[in-house]
């Protein structure tokens, strides 16, 4: 049970840390450019800009080197392997997936911001796993077994929420969410 709490939060590291390190980093220029869409709402809106997906991604592959090299270093086999491939794919897909959440989170017309249960918690899961899915699936088939994906899944919410309040009380989010 432990070894598979542990394997799937060394999955996921990669794709945890870009959102906090956007939410610290982020500002400036707006993804989108401020742009609307067809529906008069803002594309993705201005909780999306250029700063936080370029800290955000280098942050969860530099996070991902290091568990590459802690993995060589120490031979910590027992640990599923990251590879260049996985820590890109982890870290770049979770923040698509954040984008691709709040493009439809505008479209059904929620406002930055807002909340919106489970597409905010998973939204990093998902688009981290489509990602993998299509670039790299022998590395999902070999490294997330059923068990591990469960975990995931019970362990995302859990520390999406916890570090967001952390975030909020902090000053570094607006909502605690
Ligand atoms: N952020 C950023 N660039 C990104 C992702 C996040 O600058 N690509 C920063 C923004 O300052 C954002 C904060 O991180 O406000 C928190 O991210 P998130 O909760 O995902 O955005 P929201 O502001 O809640 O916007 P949305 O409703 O679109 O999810
Ligand atoms: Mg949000």
């Amino acid at each position: 049970m432990l070894s598979t709490l542990l394997a799937a939060f060394w999955i996921m590291v990669p794709a945890y840390v870009p959102n906090p390190v956007a939410a610290v980093c982020g500002g400036g220029m707006p993804i989108d450019f401020g742009k609307t869409y067809a529906d008069g709402r803002r594309i993705l809106g201005d909780g999306k800009t250029y700063r936080g997906l370029v800290c955000g991604v280098c942050a969860g592959i530099a996070v991902g080197f290091l568990q590459i090299w802690l993995f060589g270093t120490f031979g910590l086999t027992f640990l599923p392997q990251q590879t260049l491939a996985s820590i890109v794919i982890l870290a770049f897909g979770a923040l698509l997936g954040d984008m691709g959440k709040s493009f439809i989170k505008r479209r059904i017309g929620k406002n930055r911001g807002e909340s919106w249960p489970i597409a905010d918690q998973y939204d990093l899961v998902a688009g981290a796993f489509i990602l993998m899915l299509v670039f790299d699936p022998a590395w999902i088939f070999t490294n997330v077994t059923w068990q591990i994906l469960i975990v995931i899944l019970i362990l995302t919410p859990i520390l999406h929420r916890t570090v967001n309040i952390i975030g909020y009380h902090i000053r570094v989010k607006k909502e605690p969410w």
